[in-house]
């Protein structure tokens, strides 16, 4: 493995020295941190950059005349354009920055129950989503009598695409699907999803904030009308998240929050909104964490999201096969295309006790349902245990969680 490892386009030595909390300790002992589904860490150059805002540049953006402010609405705008290569959107006025990927499906669940979405309507979702792409909806929803259709998945994890026919009807008005699992790691064939639904003209709203760090996007090829995802989740900080979105769309939809900065202008009578994509910023942005999200966008360009890809499928296969040999443990999830991260149970033992030993032994990983209880009631069971892997991670690390579950074990049989 090691030698595969080598031929890889980076070093991993050197990757890792680039994140200052991974040389930590934890319970006396080196941090082994396999919880970046729930958020990842950070490089140096991401905290730098934030220390460097604050200390040299800050300055509320679009609304100076002074030099802060002007450099700070450039770098900001720059981000702009850094995420739109990123995802390869045709229009930098297509990328939205907002809070997060919740951020951004409550946004547009918003914007589309205003004109859009009518009584009686349908949405398709799957039995894979994040209750952000299930609540959302339910809350702008809720009294309007829309209703939520749900195509399933198979034992191993996957969308059972042949019954996605019988789930569209006239009524249905998106699509709304998750573009990586966050509890199983399934990678769905979001590309014919959307051709399926472009069909019957149906828009598809992709849910990426599992994708974007592990996998290229490039939403023009896969044709999606919205695709969002969340900084922090690809090294970034929190409160920082884009919403994509086909200019058609953006320009059809009215905004979903009022304020400063989304306005041409404003009299007492009437409100004229701004183009796009201010339209949908409203008040004074997160322009700290657009600006930090570039650096940390940048920082994966430099490594390659190719490699990193490369590198994070062959800690997948390690980890499968080395948490496969342990004969009482359960994988959940084993789609054929999956990301990094597995989920399981040994045995009878509760996700929760196997967590907390797992914590005393220096790693982390998540527990739990994962924000996904209809997934869990699919699948028979009230959590997993959860190690989401990034591309600092190694062979060495899973080593370290393949005796920690042995060392639990011992602890109940
Ligand atoms: N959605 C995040 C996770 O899967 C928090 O852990």
């Amino acid at each position: 493995m090691a030698l595969i490892l080598k031929c890889m386009n980076f070093d991993i030595n050197k990757i890792r020295a680039d994140f200052p909390i991974l040389s930590r300790k934890v319970n006396n002992l080196p941090l082994v941190y396999f919880d970046n589904g729930a958020t990842t860490q950070k490089p140096q150059a991401v905290i730098d950059k934030i220390v460097e805002i604050y200390t040299k540049y800050n300055s509320n953006i679009h609304r100076g005349v002074h030099y802060l402010s002007n450099y700070t609405s450039e770098a900001y705008e720059n981000s702009r354009k850094v995420v739109q290569s990123f995802i390869n959107a045709k229009y930098s006025h297509e990328v939205v920055f907002t809070s997060g990927a919740t951020g951004s499906i409550n946004s547009i669940a918003n914007s589309m129950c205003q004109n859009y979405i009518k009584p009686d309507d349908e949405i398709i979702i799957s039995e894979l989503e994040h209750h952000s792409n299930i609540v959302s909806w339910q809350v702008q929803f809720s009294g309007k009598g829309v209703n939520l259709k749900v195509l399933p998945v198979n034992d191993f994890g996957e969308l059972m695409l042949e019954k996605l026919p019988e789930l569209i009807s006239e009524k249905t008005k998106l699509i709304s699907i998750t573009h990586v699992s966050n509890t199983l790691g399934t990678i769905n064939p979001i590309k014919e999803i959307i051709a399926i639904a472009h069909q019957h003209n149906i828009p598809v709203l992709i849910d990426g904030a599992q994708a974007v760090q592990h996998t290229k996007v490039d939403v023009q090829d896969l044709d999606c009308d919205f695709y969002v995802f969340s900084g922090h989740k690809i090294y970034a900080p929190t409160g920082i998240g884009v919403l994509y979105g086909k200019e058609k769309w953006l320009d059809k939809l009215p905004p979903y929050q009022g304020g400063g900065d989304m306005i041409t202008s404003v009299s007492f009578e009437k409100t004229i909104f701004n183009r796009l994509p201010f339209k949908f910023e409203a008040g004074t942005t997160n322009y700290v964490g657009a600006i930090a999200l570039a650096t940390a966008i940048e920082y994966v360009q430099n490594i390659g999201i190719e490699n990193i890809e490369t590198y994070e499928k062959q800690l997948l296969e390690y980890a499968t096969q080395k948490l496969s040999s342990i004969p009482e443990l359960i994988i959940y999830g084993k789609a054929k295309n999956k990301a990094s991260m597995i989920s399981f149970l040994i045995d009878t033992i509760h996700h929760y006790d196997t967590g907390m030993i797992l914590d005393k032994l220096g790693i982390a990983v998540r527990t739990g349902s994962h924000c996904t209880e209809p997934l869990m009631k699919r699948l028979g069971i009230d959590g997993t245990v959860r190690a989401s892997m990034a591309f600092y991670n190694t062979i060495e690390e899973i080593d370290i969680l393949y005796n920690g579950l042995e060392r639990v074990k011992k602890m109940f049989f």
